[in-house]
């Protein structure tokens, strides 16, 4: 077929364009077109494509959505091994690895060191020809991987085609491919959606989705790449001196490196380097397992070589492990406030993620048959930061023979009441209400808690003494406590009972909205407390309301309107309100707000560490002039506060357009 004139050009124009976009799309964040546009484009190419297939070449940006179903992945040989990383632990252990590299260098000084995140994903080797992608292979044992190239062509940030000057004839350039930690929720959400198991952590998701015969499924999974070294290279004219020159040039020529890539020049530089990551690790958008220390010159390197597997010239510093081994001893059953029986598994204490682990939550009974926990079970448990302690998968070959499914029981361990699901819900409840003590103990510690009345000194402690002792059964009876019956508990001395009983005098001087909060309504958190507060001014207003007017305030669906009109129609709610009245309870009358224009109704995100304002601070100060604050950014989302070391979410917010400020403009605002 002859090809009219222009289509070879015009084609060629479109793979510019779009490579161009897509790097700035996946690789530095940065988009220039719309979606739509690049759509446009791409469309166009395919037409081009269909219509003359002779012009279809392997760096088509075409290519990267997949197609090709394998019936085994061919083995590839390395040309270089892909060797692997000594692993340090500590600072001596540091100190240890310059003064081998002094030595062996016969050199009296510190060379100079590139540090780098050490991703946990799978290492790849991406073969350019003439700057075209021809080959992708895994690690395989380092001299024998598997070819993955169609599925590496689906990787958006991988480019098919080198761009720019001095692109040598070959060129292998390593990295690592990963699944970012949000990548890797959305994932798994859509693995259960679907039926299918989800993954146990990124890194497995990482692999599996590069691993897949039918590249298609390649093509839909987040898969990112950072590249940190090279491989082969032939007729490369001018080759770089150092490694940060080479991932500069290969920077320029499309590839994404790890922007946290720094020359570090002494061992107090690299200590103070770990800490910093190690700091951040939790707030980056991958998982890590430590850093890599690099010899800078690449000379240098040559002349250290490697020994085994591992370079000489290079080291990791492992972090502590956020996911480990360990067994289910029992499985006990929580009460809540609202008499929800929550699974609590019972661990072997583990070191994990900096802490030691002995408690998981289960969550409900969906959460432990999805994943059929057991007890006796031997278990991944996961702990990254600040984040509950999770069970993960059972490791099912450890399973012992007469293990049983674990069933919740269907009457409160603690006041035998029965114990109902819902409709619609997940959530076994006990039916008892304040019958029960264990929901009486959580009702009373709400109602006392920070964000409530605020008692100060009143514990979790002396509550469930309190109760147990029959002393008060409901909150209105912490009025009328006195300092004998209080200084008779466990641990109480005379002078701590007097404190307690003048500081829960003290709550009774309190405000509208943490009163409403403190009742512990269904449904009815600190934000809606205030938004009710704000709007009703006065309890009686507020007790009158029927669901209608209730759903026309903000932050109150049908759902909340429900339960706020049930609350004031129980009598026995009516009579603690009545009585803590009677106590004393007041609050100043309030004003409706003034609402801020610029914040009111506006949904804000907070991340990083802020300077000046505590985290509660600002969140108050922000709920206050009106804004929602949310914990995760949408593409609802009106502005994200970033503060220092921002991860996450501020690399979402940028994604998605969102408009992004820093504490000053926060404080700016408040004030
Ligand atoms: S350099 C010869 N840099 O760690 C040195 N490796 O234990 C080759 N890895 O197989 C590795 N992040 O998959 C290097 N910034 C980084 C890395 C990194 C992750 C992995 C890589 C390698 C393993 C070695």
């Amino acid at each position: 077929m002859t090809i009219p004139p222009g289509i070879t050009a015009r084609k060629e124009e479109l793979y510019r364009l779009i490579n161009k976009f897509n790097y700035q799309y996946y690789a530095i964040d940065n988009p220039e077109v719309s979606d739509s546009e690049y759509d446009r484009l791409f469309r166009e190419l395919k037409q081009i494509e269909t219509d003359y297939p002779a012009l279809l070449t392997l760096d088509s940006p075409t290519q990267r959505v997949g197609g090709q179903v394998l019936d085994k992945f061919s083995q590839v040989s390395h040309s270089l091994p892909m060797l692997s990383l000594d692993n340090m632990f500590n600072e001596a252990d540091l100190k240890a690895f310059n003064k081998r590299v002094k030595g062996w260098l016969n050199s009296e000084n510190t060379p100079t060191y590139i540090a780098e995140p050490k991703l946990d994903g799978l290492a790849i080797s991406l073969r350019y020809e003439q700057g075209i992608l021809v080959q992708a292979a895994t690690r395989g044992d380092g001299n024998v991987g598997e070819d993955v190239t169609i599925n590496t062509r689906t990787i958006s940030s991988i480019p098919l085609k080198l761009n720019g000057s001095g692109i040598p004839e070959v060129i292998e350039i390593r990295g690592e491919i990963f699944i970012t930690k949000q990548g890797f929720e959305s994932l798994n959400k859509q693995q259960i959606t679907d039926g299918k198991k989800p993954f146990v952590n990124p890194r497995n998701a990482a692999a599996g989705s590069l691993r897949q015969l039918d590249s298609r499924i390649t093509a839909n999974r987040p898969l990112e790449i950072y590249c940190y070294g090279l491989g082969e290279i032939k007729g490369l004219a001018k080759m770089p001196g150092s490694h940060s020159a080479a991932m500069s040039m290969i920077e320029k020529w499309g590839c994404r490196i790890s922007p946290e890539l720094q020359k570090v020049s002494s061992i107090e530089a690299c200590a103070a380097y770990i800490e910093q990551i190690g700091e951040r690790r939790n707030n980056l958008a991958y998982d890590i397992d430590g850093v890599v220390f690099k010899v800078d010159d690449l000379y240098l390197q040559q002349r250290l070589g490697f020994v085994s597997r591992a370079p000489r010239w290079a080291i990791a510093h492992k972090f502590p492990a956020q996911q480990e081994m360990t067994t289910v001893e029992g499985i006990e059953i929580q009460v809540g406030r609202t008499g929800a029986l929550t699974p609590v598994a019972r661990l072997t204490p583990v070191f994990v993620g900096g802490v030691t682990v002995s408690n998981a939550t289960l969550h409900n009974q969906d959460e432990i048959d999805r994943k059929d926990i057991r007890i006796s079970d031997t278990v991944i448990v996961r702990r990254a930061g600040d984040v509950i302690p999770e069970v993960v998968q059972v490791v099912l070959s450890k399973r012992k023979e007469k293990s049983k499914p674990f069933i919740l029981p269907n009457r409160c361990p603690i006041c035998d009441s029965e114990a109902l699901r819902l409709e619609g819900e997940v959530i076994l409840r006990c039916t008892g209400g304040l019958y029960c003590p264990a929901q009486r103990k959580e009702a009373i510690k709400h109602f006392v808690s920070r964000k409530a009345i605020d008692v100060d000194g009143l514990g979790d402690k002396i509550i469930e003494q309190l109760v147990d002792k029959a002393l008060v059964d409901d909150p209105a009876d912490l009025f009328s406590l006195k300092v004998e019956q209080l200084s008779a508990l466990e641990r109480m001395g005379d002078k701590s009972a007097e404190n307690l009983v003048n500081a829960i005098d003290l709550a009774k001087n309190t405000k509208f909205s943490r009163f409403l909060y403190s009742l512990g309504i269904r449904e009815v958190g600190e934000t809606t407390a205030r938004s009710l507060a704000n709007h009703f001014l006065t309890l009686d207003a507020l007790k009158e309301a029927d669901e209608e007017v209730l759903i026309e305030i903000e932050d109150v669906g049908p759902i909340v309107a429900r339960s706020i009109v049930t609350f004031f129609h129980q009598t026995h709610n009516q009579e603690i309100i009545e009585r803590l009245l009677m106590a004393g309870l007041v609050w100043p009358i309030e004003q409706q707000q003034v609402t801020n224009t610029l914040l009111s109704g506006k949904i804000v995100v907070l991340t990083g560490t802020l300077e000046e304002l505590s985290r509660s601070e600002a969140k108050e100060k922000l709920l206050a002039l009106g804004a929602k604050v949310a914990g995760s950014v949408s593409k609802n989302t009106d502005y994200v506060v970033a503060g220092r070391d921002a991860g996450s979410k501020l690399t979402k917010a940028e994604g998605l357009g969102v408009k992004v400020v820093d504490e000053r403009t926060l404080i700016k605002w408040i004030r």
